[in-house]
């Protein structure tokens, strides 16, 4: 862990007033974590504008019925097997399946794998989240 540095910060009292009130609603119980917190996010962004190694997690909601969605949504995977860590299937009921598949590769990479799987026609939902390999922060 590196070196904890103090330092001063000037805000706008309104600004202020309006950081408090979002970190109280967030949970946090200090400025620091929270500042700490959104600057770590910030650097993730980061990772991702500059197609670094990220990691990230992609889910999807289909209906298993559906005529070769299953397969569609298998063949996009196996284009993409580099950049897959891990795949997980829920059946949610009868018809729905929920899936999430976990990534690790250069951010271009998955974010292309996203696109491609959200775009086949059918998928109910796709969300997407963006994370780190954690090596670059602290
Ligand atoms: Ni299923």
């Amino acid at each position: 862990m590196s070196k904890l540095i103090r330092f001063g910060v000037s805000l706008e009292e309104d600004l202020l007033i309006k950081f408090d009130r979002l970190i109280r609603k967030k949970k946090y119980t200090n400025r620091s974590e929270a500042l700490r917190d959104m600057i770590r996010d910030e650097l993730v962004k980061k990772e991702w504008t500059e197609n670094k190694e990220v990691t990230g997690a992609i889910t999807l909601v289909y209906d298993h019925h559906t005529r070769e969605l299953v397969n569609k949504v298998l063949d996009v995977q196996h284009d993409y097997h580099a950049c897959i860590l891990s795949t997980q299937h829920i059946h949610l009921d009868h018809h729905n399946c929920f899936e999430i598949i976990v990534t690790k590769g250069k951010s271009k990479e998955i974010e292309e794998l996203y696109q491609k799987l959200k775009s086949i026609k059918s998928v109910k939902h796709a969300g997407f989240m963006m994370a780190t390999k954690g090596t670059d922060l602290s």
